[in-house]
């Protein structure tokens, strides 16, 4: 492995950069200042394949920097409801429950619903529905525990409780299939699974909600024309730019472009079969090792690219020895978090379970 790393398994902290977004932006660099047109292109095309990745039409993606600008968007930009709850849960990562709470200048109440353990519980959260809700914010795949939520039984009862459904996809595009389908609002950075340079994230709306919604930030880029740079009178874009703000970070989109491509090419499918088949066998060969105890569900339905185990022993320290073995994991909610892509080799794997054995048999 590149640079004497033992194992990678951190695509869930920062990721490394994917080689063909290395490529293109190298490139672009070579060439900057790019053309006014291939800066057009390349936004466009960005729209065009997150689009494509999860099935939802170029309108209905806005540029954002990160799920925190996302968020915001979306607080700003919701017109007013009688409905004054936001629903988040315990376990989300702080920028999911956190940036919510400007809302409450709005007047909401910003709510968690309190899990119990480290695996997100459906029936929790719908339990916890009162009919108050204007928005449900929830992670598709939780970052401690590795949880994928299930979906099909969550969104179509939050959006019969009259509520709209925000998912945090952070931990999910680019690893397993997230649909347009499954929320009314996709939001993803391009830090994690994309492979990329953080900063040029995503912010999908399905089509009947965002024509309800204000600008909320009312940049140049967000209007009608934005060629049109004389322009007195402030006319929103009709699609999901209405959401964004100024010039995006081109040069991430260029990163983010080139990775997008290459999993299109792969397929989302194929990616996320071999994803969890190398989870799948990672939580085999950790279940199979006295003292430790996977948290992470062996049901592929239920995980991603995570897995998180705890045990008999001091998950930092555990941390400590992998990295000194050159295994770069995380240690998260006091658990070793390892995160699998599909550009993980099983030698990787195979450095991972060699040195937790070794940790544990005090070698
Ligand atoms: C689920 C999830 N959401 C959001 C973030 C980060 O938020 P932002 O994109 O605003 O930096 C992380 C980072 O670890 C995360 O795991």
């Amino acid at each position: 492995v590149a640079g004497g790393v033992g194992a990678f398994l951190n695509y869930a902290a920062s990721s490394r950069l994917h080689p063909a977004a290395r490529r293109a932006i190298r490139e672009a660099l070579e060439a900057w200042p790019l053309s006014f047109e291939e800066e057009a292109r390349v936004l466009r095309e960005a729209r065009v394949l997150f689009a494509r990745l999860i099935g939802a039409d170029p309108g209905e993606v806005a540029l954002v920097p990160n799920v925190t600008a996302a968020i915001s968007a979306v607080a700003y930009g919701l017109p007013l409801s009688p409905r004054r709850r936001v629903l988040t849960n315990s376990l989300e990562f702080p920028t999911n429950r956190f940036a919510w709470m400007t809302m409450e200048r709005l007047g909401y109440r910003v709510e968690e619903v309190e899990m119990e353990g480290p695996l997100f519980d459906e029936s929790r959260l719908l339990d916890s529905l009162s009919g108050d809700e204007a928005l449900v914010a929830l992670s598709h795949v939780f970052y401690q525990s590795g949880y994928r939520v299930d979906l099909d039984s969550i969104y179509p009862a939050v959006r019969a409780s009259g509520s709209l459904l925000f998912l945090d996809a952070y931990q999910s595009v680019g690893v397993v299939r997230v649909s347009a389908s499954q929320a009314d609002f996709i939001a993803t950075g391009s830090g994690k699974w994309l492979m990329s340079i953080p900063g040029s994230g995503f912010l999908y709306v399905r089509r009947g909600v965002l024509e309800g919604m204000r600008p909320p930030f009312m940049g140049w880029m967000s209007t009608e024309d934005p060629g049109d740079v004389e322009a007195r009178v402030y006319r929103p874009a009709p699609d999901a730019r209405r959401l964004e703000g100024g010039f995006p970070p081109i040069l991430g989109y260029v990163g983010v472009n080139a990775v997008l491509r290459e999993m299109l090419r792969t397929g989302i499918g194929e990616i996320e079969r071999r994803v969890l088949s190398l989870t799948g066998w990672l939580i085999d060969e950790l279940s199979r090792i006295r003292g430790v105890r996977v948290v992470t569900p062996s049901d592929p339905r239920r995980r991603a690219g995570i897995v998180s185990f705890a045990g008999d022993f001091d998950p930092r320290k555990m941390g400590e020895y992998l990295a000194s073995r050159g295994i770069v994991v995380s240690v998260r909610g006091g658990m070793v978090r390892a995160s699998v892509h599909y550009v993980t080799s099983e030698e990787e794997v195979e450095a991972l379970l060699s040195a937790v054995r070794e940790f544990l048999s005090g070698v």
